[in-house]
């Protein structure tokens, strides 16, 4: 999609990171947006630096909830008529050895990574098809939905699916002759809050895994040691969505891991490489 001035932008988990860097390119594109996410003050805080002359609402919003992102919809086609861009970004992590993660790890994870890119996807996609305009519909994954990362399987097995669901997605918009578009983001470690991310856990989901501490850790020190920013992802995520190119991986050395599993999967190679957190690129 080649010209995005005056077009509208949805993103969820725009308070922090690289929701928020997204927002900040998308006006710098001279785009309406609707911001939403879980924390208000994080919203206003994305907000408030903007321009004078943006046109942006920001609304609280869970996107675990069908209801609320139903809800995020009506605002968005009842405030700007139509949606362009849909970042479907919010995302939580939860760590720790796959066989001590409790069921409400499983349930958060799953419920907010996966489920809230599929309420996502219901709610706009059908209204963004009837309007016949163009669109992409930007789903964040990570390295670890392309890769194994240990320490990290509720998180894994949910961007995964993240990204066979973004496969399919655009595979189902080909089959109905839509000329919406779809982009996978697959970033590998970037400085954010999302070690953090049970700042917003819900009360009725607290049991984490016991064994979760070490891998917090080291992906802190991941964080802390990685070169790509959370502004660069999203100046590369504008670019691809600009190029058409689904894939997005900011980190190079992804690649390398995506090459190595392919072979593994297909037995061209027999080794096998058991380590890295969240798809850390910290291996060659
Ligand atoms: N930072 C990384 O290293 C990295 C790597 C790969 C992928 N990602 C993905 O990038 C996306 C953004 O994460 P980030 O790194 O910017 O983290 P972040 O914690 O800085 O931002 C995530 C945002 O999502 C919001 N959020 C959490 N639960 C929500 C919910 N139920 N409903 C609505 N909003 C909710 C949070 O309040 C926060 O503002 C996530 O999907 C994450 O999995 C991050």
């Amino acid at each position: 999609m080649k010209h995005l001035e005056g077009k509208v932008a949805v993103i969820t988990g725009a308070a922090s990171g690289i929701g928020r860097e997204l927002a900040a390119a998308c006006a710098a594109q001279g785009m309406k947006l609707v911001l939403a996410d879980v924390d208000r003050d994080g919203l206003s805080a994305t907000k408030d630096p903007m321009p004078g002359g943006i046109a942006v609402h920001t609304a609280q919003c869970d996107v675990s909830s069908v209801e609320a992102v139903q809800r995020l919809a009506d605002l968005a086609f009842e405030e700007f008529g139509n949606v362009h861009l849909l970042f479907n970004n919010a995302g939580v992590a939860a760590l720790g050895p796959v066989w001590s993660a409790t069921p409400e790890d499983w349930t958060w994870v799953l419920g907010v990574n996966l489920l809230g890119v599929v309420n996502g996807i219901r709610s706009f996609v059908p209204r963004m098809m009837a309007a016949g305009d163009e669109g992409h519909i930007v789903n964040t994954a990570s390295a670890a939905g392309l890769t194994a990362v240990a320490g990290s399987g509720a998180y894994c097995a949910s961007k995964h699916a993240v990204v066979a669901l973004s496969e399919c997605l655009l595979k189902d918009l080909q089959l109905a002759g839509s000329p919406l578009k779809v982009n996978v983001l697959c970033p590998s470690l970037v400085k954010t809050a999302i070690v953090d991310s049970s700042r917003h856990r819900p009360v009725h989901l607290a049991a984490t895994n016991p064994d979760s501490a070490p891998f917090d850790q080291r992906v802190r020190a991941g964080m802390e040691a990685s070169e790509v920013s959370a502004a660069d992802v999203a100046s590369m995520t504008i670019q691809a969505i600009h190029d058409d190119e689904f894939y997005i991986l900011p980190h190079p050395a992804v690649r390398l891991r995506v090459e190595e599993r392919l072979r593994n999967i297909i037995g061209d190679q027999h080794h096998h490489q058991p380590d890295g957190l969240l798809g850390s690129t910290d291996e060659p």
